[in-house]
């Protein structure tokens, strides 16, 4: 077994720990995140979603966001913004704000795609090559998303064949990364390995990201076993914030921090500075007015005040 020596980090708090907040986030708020998010060396950073603000009522403002990143020096080199687009409508939104990453988004799981967007997986997928097409032909890379690789919060187990389908799916309609979505966070890492690989038969291994929900407590477990496969790619949520609107229950993602110490701890690089990363998940917090998921930021900010 050998593990990456480098892993990307994709940091989702922006949009997947902020989409389930009840109080609505003054987008000031939400530039400042992902300012500090991006000076901690965080290179990938999903920052927000262009779907129906009914919906989804906390990334209504997701025009100003993207408008704000890429239009007001805020823009860091060499980051990527991507936003979630579930329809061409969300497309043309994003490409008129000044997008440059959007990520699709289909589920493993029939009952969660009608749940989440409102139509089957064969829809969804037939709605997403028109716009994976024009996003690409806009010099907009894709990024893929398979929700609940791991079960399905209305119609339980998936089978990993299943995840495979959609995530070759995906992938063939030109999604650079997929990224596999435990969005109930049930899975462990034998259910987890074995998922991977049967993925990884059909779309290859080096394309694909962990995206791990903590609501189990297994999120870390369930990293070092796809590292232990050689996934070299993981979203994380700053402070573990967030949970999905439309997985009841399900909490927020893995803490960046607590994934960073676990990767530090193994020699792998990540390029974050795990301090100024704690400091950022505690800024957040106190604007949240709640206390952080990550074990690892609370005793590194403790440590340092004692
Ligand atoms: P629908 O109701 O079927 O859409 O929703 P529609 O096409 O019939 O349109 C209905 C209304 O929505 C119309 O407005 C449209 O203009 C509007 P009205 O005439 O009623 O005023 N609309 C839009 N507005 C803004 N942006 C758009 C858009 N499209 C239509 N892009 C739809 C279908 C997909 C829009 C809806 O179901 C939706 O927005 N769903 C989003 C759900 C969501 O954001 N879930 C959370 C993200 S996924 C997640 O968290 C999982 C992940 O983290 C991985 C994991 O953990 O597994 C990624
Ligand atoms: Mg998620």
């Amino acid at each position: 077994m050998t593990l990456p020596g480098k892993v990307r980090l994709v940091e989702v708090g922006p949009r997947d720990g902020l989409q389930n907040e009840k109080q609505i986030v003054p987008t000031t708020i939400k530039l400042e995140l992902i300012d500090r998010l991006g000076a901690c060396g965080l290179k990938t950073i999903e920052a927000t979603a262009f779907v129906s603000p009914k919906w989804v009522p906390q990334m209504a403002d997701s025009a100003d966001v993207i408008h704000g990143l890429m239009h007001a020096n805020a823009r860091r080199n060499g980051v990527s913004y991507p936003a979630l687009v579930p329809n061409m409508q969300g497309l043309e939104a994003a490409l008129a704000a000044g997008a440059n990453e959007i990520a699709v988004f289909g589920a493993a799981s029939e009952a969660f795609s009608h749940k989440n967007i409102n139509c089957s997986i064969a829809e969804s997928l037939d709605r997403f090559r028109p716009v994976v097409a024009a996003a690409r032909e806009a010099n907009i890379k894709v990024r893929g998303y398979v929700s609940c690789v791991l079960g399905c919060p209305y119609q339980g187990a998936v089978a990993p064949l299943a995840v495979a389908d959609v995530g070759w799916q995906l992938f063939e309609m030109g999604c650079y990364e997929i990224s596999l979505g435990d969005t109930i966070g049930t899975g462990t890492p034998e259910a987890t390995k074995e998922m991977i690989n049967a993925v990884a038969r059909r779309v290859p291994l080096k394309k694909l990201a962990g995206h791990f929900h903590d609501t189990y407590g297994m999120a870390i477990a369930n990293i070092y076993a796809a590292l232990e496969l050689g996934v070299a790619v993981f979203d994380a949520s700053v402070a573990g914030l967030g949970g999905c609107p439309y997985a009841v229950g399900a909490s927020g993602n893995v803490a960046t921090e607590d994934v960073v110490w676990l990767l530090q701890g193994l020699g792998i690089e990540t390029g974050i500075d795990i301090v100024a990363l704690a400091e950022t998940g505690d800024w957040i917090c106190r604007q949240l007015g709640r206390e952080t998921g990550s074990k690892a930021a609370r005793a590194l900010l403790a440590g340092r005040l004692a």
